[in-house]
């Protein structure tokens, strides 16, 4: 894989540009500009070198969002940028900086389609990959265009993959830290690093599963379709919440992981003072996935987790997740970490692999 930097001379050259721009938006406006301020970098490291730059990326997932309310964003920073919503007109521009439509209108972005491919890919004379948070998908714009054209990681997925490769071989003594939900899908990733670190942190409705086979009662709190093994929660790596929140009815309660009553449900997980305050020992601390119901108000579990994790100065801090990162900004915390990560799945997949389809595409 080569990197756009390294690239001496791009002046005058029409740059295909593969941006992750899929940010939550309410009446029109862009709720959380955190990727497209990640995504800039590379913008501008483009137009700067003399480049012509279209940029295409996707929103949502139902095929009928627009990025209209992402390009008014950008032009905060990119005055001169052109929304344009047709292939036609996309393909008769000469304008310097141009955001294409929502790339999922199309059908065949999901459907991996070589035709779909090289109609983008005629439109430039390099492609430069730097979304890197959907990586993970096999789509047109990740696997497909690369077949077609001289292709380079950008500098937003350069930064991602020198962090998380870091993330997959930490400095010790390293700690991981996982909430969320869906043990199912993090399974994996929990065997791998339980080799790679040296604790691992379980929270959030993972901590529900591995709470279920050691035999609490958890009553209704959210579980996985799949329980953990004995041999998994026998693991002495393995730390759990000391206290966690429930609620039943209009009652919310603080209690003992071991005391929780039949009609009750967790919704937050808190781990003890000592330990939080022990977390300076490590050298490096990964996180993905909060550890409550975040967004319905039972944060006192991340918010207390992610307050620590901002004041360790000698610690590499590697943070991700859609839900994770959007706590942290809550918290206003943003520049108090080494490393918040773009990625939500991608992440995941990539700490697990070391690698996505994104990235081999680009040979
Ligand atoms: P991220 O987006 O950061 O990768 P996930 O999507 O894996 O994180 O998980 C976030 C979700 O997990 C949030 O919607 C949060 O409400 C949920 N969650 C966390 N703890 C619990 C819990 N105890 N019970 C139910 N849901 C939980
Ligand atoms: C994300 O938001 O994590 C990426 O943009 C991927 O989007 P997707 O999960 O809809 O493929
Ligand atoms: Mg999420």
């Amino acid at each position: 894989m080569k990197s756009i930097s390294s690239l001496k001379n791009i002046k005058g050259k029409t740059v295909l540009l593969r941006s992750s721009l899929n940010v939550p938006i309410k009446d029109g406006m862009v709720l959380d500009d955190f990727r497209l301020r990640k995504a800039s970098k590379t913008i501008k490291f483009l137009i700067s070198r003399g480049a012509r730059v279209i940029i295409i990326a996707h929103i949502g997932r139902k095929g009928t969002e627009t990025l209209a309310p992402v390009a008014h964003h950008l032009k905060k920073d990119f005055l001169g940028l052109r929304f344009i919503d047709s292939f036609d007109d996309l393909s008769k521009t000469d304008s310097q900086l141009v955001l294409y439509e929502n790339l999922r209108r199309d059908p065949r972005e999901v459907e991996n389609n070589d035709t779909f491919a090289r109609k983008l890919a005629g439109l430039a004379d390099i492609f430069v990959q730097d979304a890197f948070s959907v990586c993970h998908r096999e789509h047109t714009s990740i696997v497909g265009i690369p077949k077609f054209l001289p292709s380079y990681s950008g500098l937003l997925l350069d930064e991602e993959i020198e962090n998380l490769t870091f993330a997959r071989i930490p400095e010790h003594p390293a700690l991981f830290a996982l909430g969320g939900a869906k043990f199912a899908t993090k399974e994996k990733l929990i065997d791998e690093f339980l080799q790679k670190y040296d604790r691992l942190l379980l929270g959030g409705a993972l901590a529900n599963d591995f709470f279920l086979a050691s035999g609490f009662e958890i009553g209704e709190s959210l579980i996985s379709d799949k329980i953990p093994s004995k041999s998994l929660t026998a693991n002495k790596k393995i730390l759990l919440p000391s206290s966690v929140i429930v609620t039943q009815n209009s009652k919310v309660l603080r209690k003992k992981p071991g005391n929780v009553k039949e009609k009750e449900t967790i919704v937050d997980a808190i781990f003890s003072d000592a330990f939080l305050k022990s977390m300076r020992e490590f050298k490096t601390i990964t996180w993905n996935g909060p550890f409550g119901v975040y967004e319905l108000g039972f944060k006192e579990g991340t918010e207390k987790f992610a307050k620590q994790l901002s004041e360790l100065k000698n610690t590499k801090t590697i943070i991700g997740g859609g839900d994770t990162i959007a706590a942290i900004h809550k918290l206003n915390l943003e520049n108090e970490f080494s490393f918040l990560s773009t990625g939500g799945g991608a992440m995941l997949e990539f700490l697990l692999k070391g690698t996505l389809p994104g990235i081999e595409a680009l040979g």
